[in-house]
């Protein structure tokens, strides 16, 4: 039977990639966020996952305001990247595993969650970034991926109660899964942020690391608050909270940090990072 390993969460900032174009790991002001990798490198040296499945968020690459699910998950055999207008770099396409699609999909289907089915999906910064900081170097992706893309841009978004239900329903898929495959789940984007309007720069540190720490202690407590109440203390890009929200889910009641990461700011984002493991 497939059996999660794991979940990595981290914020997706585009800068990040052209960082790692320039090879500007090393300076001083990306050193402490790429160092925070490093322990997740060794992990998944010896944790050796077959497949990701990555909740993110498009951001207008894939789907755009005129069409927008609140869930979609890819069931394709490749996924490749595009620039949605952050002029950074494409990466290497990803693998699908479109039999593991299939099932999730069926799976949370069943369970109510109406899900947007897509046989071709491009992938944007918040899918690529976090890949590249996972395995860096360029060189082929050595997992397959599912994409599990949660609507976090135009309001109404599904609330965090809905997006925990939705994660524990993606760990049941995946535990239901045949084939014994190992599972990293990833939630990207985060932690406090705001891109524009009169609260632009907005941060919010005691908020962000509440919220971490309640990733392994008290997982559904940030389901108390309503998307709006949410947008408030996070921003209104800091809602992408929810997708590590979702993720976390999936490993179920338990689950215990390996290592963390919080660094203020990576451009206009408290940059968070999270590796679990679920309780024994
Ligand atoms: C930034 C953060 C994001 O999550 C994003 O999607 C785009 C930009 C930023 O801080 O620059
Ligand atoms: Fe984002």
């Amino acid at each position: 039977m497939a059996k999660i390993i794991g979940c990595v969460t981290t914020s997706h900032v585009p800068a990040i990639a052209r960082a790692i174009a320039k090879g500007q790991q090393e300076d001083p002001y990306w050193k402490e966020w790429f160092d925070g990798f490093k322990p997740v490198h060794r992990w998944l040296a010896q944790a050796r996952p077959d497949v990701a499945v990555i909740v993110y968020n498009d951001h207008g690459l894939n789907f755009f305001l005129d069409k927008l699910p609140t869930f979609a998950i890819g069931a394709a055999a490749e996924y490749q990247s595009a620039d949605e207008g952050w002029n950074i770099p494409t990466v290497l396409p990803f693998r699908g595993d479109p039999q593991l699609s299939w099932h999730v999909i069926n799976s949370v289907v069943a369970e109510g969650f109406d899900i947007t089915m897509c046989q071709e999906m491009l992938v944007d910064h918040a899918l690529c970034n976090p890949m590249a900081l996972l395995w860096p170097g360029g060189k082929e992706w050595p997992v397959r991926i599912v994409p599990v893309e949660i609507n976090t841009v135009q309001f109404p978004l599904p609330s965090a109660a809905r997006c925990y239900r939705l994660g524990e329903a993606l760990g049941r898929a995946i535990a239901s899964y045949p084939e014994d495959l190992r599972v990293l789940v990833m939630g990207t984007g985060g932690l406090s942020h705001q891109l524009d309007g009169e609260r632009a720069g907005f941060i919010n540190k005691a908020f962000d690391q509440k919220f971490m720490a309640s990733l392994t202690a008290d997982p559904t407590w940030v389901t108390r608050y309503s998307t709006i109440e949410l947008v408030e203390q996070t921003g209104s890009q800091g809602i992408e909270l929810l997708l590590w929200l979702t993720a976390r889910a999936a490993l179920g009641a338990g689950a215990r940090a390996i290592t963390a990461n919080y660094h203020i700011p990576i451009s206009n984002t408290a940059a968070g990072m999270m590796l679990l493991e679920p309780a024994a």
